[in-house]
């Protein structure tokens, strides 16, 4: 775009925001990849690409036993359980909702159970458990909202409680809700505890099972774990496996007593796995171990970090304290006179995916994830377009220079640097 452009000339004298609408406007090389930062799906590891690939299997021969064998090895040393003989995994094709489903329908038979809940997810799993348990009661606090402790606990005490739920990372708005104050009160109150989901949060938070009392915790190959959509699992104590085959099945597929019989007596799944995914979960696996489960987890962490002083730096105000966040998310007020949608299509342009708020977070927020094959550089990519973005779309809010249409989703030009991942086509 030149300075005769009509864009150029209905900028009213704003040296700065002329010349971000100008580079805007003028990036000409192209990534061949979306960045994605989102909560999941994320981009996945050159390795995993390999590993879909893998050779054709049976999921009645042996070959397939020593796979499942290997992930649910792998799965125990990610939760880092000490007393492995008294944990078991269980793989499930399906995403995230198929292992909280199998857990809230195979975990209550005809007892109570209470699920806490403060956002989106806590309400889904209060929705699913409707379904499945005649005896599902609900504490709910607003989206965003800690949970009230003591309520939590005075509630436990007047009533007979058999399960407690919870979400561990309440995605919607990225608070990560406390597992070992809720476990403990749960313990007391002679109650099991469950993390039916940890769909978000498994893979770069530590849970530990055991101090927790966490009796199963459900979890997503999309997310923090790194791998392709479409499977998910439950790691659950042995002791808690054996007894669900006590109550009546509510479910066929999603019954977890008929998963554990199979794994038990056949290394097995029931049903027909998808198992080109189980190859990429047991090499994405294979990944983290291999880096340390530790050292991951502070490495996702300092992305957070570093993301989150990128976006303080542009004046960007954060939905919760960072304190309450999970280090896989942050959640982001949408500045005035910006629209989310816009914004989106703005970093869609460039290459930059992201998530916008859901339910009561519509238009008021959106969330930027730092999970997947995400290098230092994206990172920096991604503040650096952000502000681009934020600045042209303020500009344009002001009046202060026309509208630019946008150009769909096709993928941004960029200049190359080195030593990124990120390819550039000619
Ligand atoms: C905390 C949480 N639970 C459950 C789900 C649902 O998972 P899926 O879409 O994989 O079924 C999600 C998805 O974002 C999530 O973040």
């Amino acid at each position: 775009m030149s300075l005769r452009d009509p864009r150029a000339r209905t900028y009213h004298g704003r040296a700065d925001l002329m010349i971000l609408v100008m580079l805007s406007l003028e990036h000409d090389l192209v990534l061949d990849k979306y960045l994605l930062f989102t909560p999941g799906p994320v981009n996945v590891a050159e390795s995993l690409r390999s590993a879909i690939c893998k050779e054709d299997i049976c999921h009645r021969e042996p070959d397939f036993d020593d796979l499942l064998g290997s992930i649910e090895h792998k799965l125990l040393s990610l939760f880092q359980i000490r007393n492995r003989a008294r944990y078991r995994a269980v793989v499930i094709t399906g995403s995230g909702t198929a292992a909280n489903e199998a857990i809230v329908s195979s975990v209550v038979g005809r007892g109570a159970i209470l699920i806490l809940s403060n956002g989106e997810f806590g309400a889904r799993l209060h929705k699913t458990s409707l379904i499945h348990n005649k005896q599902t009661h609900l504490i709910e606090v607003p989206w965003g909202a800690p949970f009230d402790l003591p309520q939590i606990a005075a509630y436990l005490v007047a009533h007979d409680i058999d399960v407690v739920a919870m979400v561990h990372h309440e995605t919607c708005s990225g608070m990560l809700n406390p597992l070992a104050q809720i476990g403990a009160m749960a313990k007391a109150n002679g109650a099991l505890f469950v993390v039916v989901d940890g769909v978000s949060s498994v893979g770069a938070e530590v849970i530990d099972m055991e101090a927790c009392h966490i009796a199963f915790v459900s979890s997503s190959s999309s997310k923090a774990i790194g791998s392709y959509p479409g499977l998910s699992f439950v790691v659950g104590r042995k002791k808690q496996f054996k007894r669900l085959k006590r109550h009546a099945a509510k479910t066929t597929y999603l019954n977890l007593a008929t998963f554990y019989e199979f794994l038990k007596t056949r290394g097995q799944t029931p049903n027909t796995p998808a198992i080109p995914l189980f190859f990429a979960l047991e090499q994405a696996l294979t990944n983290i171990l291999r880096e340390g489960v530790i050292k991951r987890y502070a490495r996702i962490k300092a992305r957070a970090d570093l993301l989150r002083v990128g976006m303080r730096r542009l004046n960007l105000e954060f939905l919760i304290k960072e304190e309450d966040m999970c280090s896989i998310l942050t959640t982001v007020r949408v500045p005035p006179s910006v629209s989310v949608r816009a914004l989106r299509a703005r970093l869609r342009e460039r290459s930059i995916i992201i998530y916008e708020g859901k339910g009561c977070f519509s238009g008021k927020v959106f969330q930027v994830g730092n999970i997947g094959e995400l290098s230092d550089y994206d990172i920096r990519y991604f503040l650096a377009a952000l502000k681009d973005v934020l600045l042209l779309l303020q500009a344009e809010a002001a009046e202060l220079v026309a509208p630019v249409r946008p150009k769909g989703a096709s993928l941004v030009r960029l200049p190359a640097p080195q030593n990124t991942r990120a390819k550039v086509v000619s």
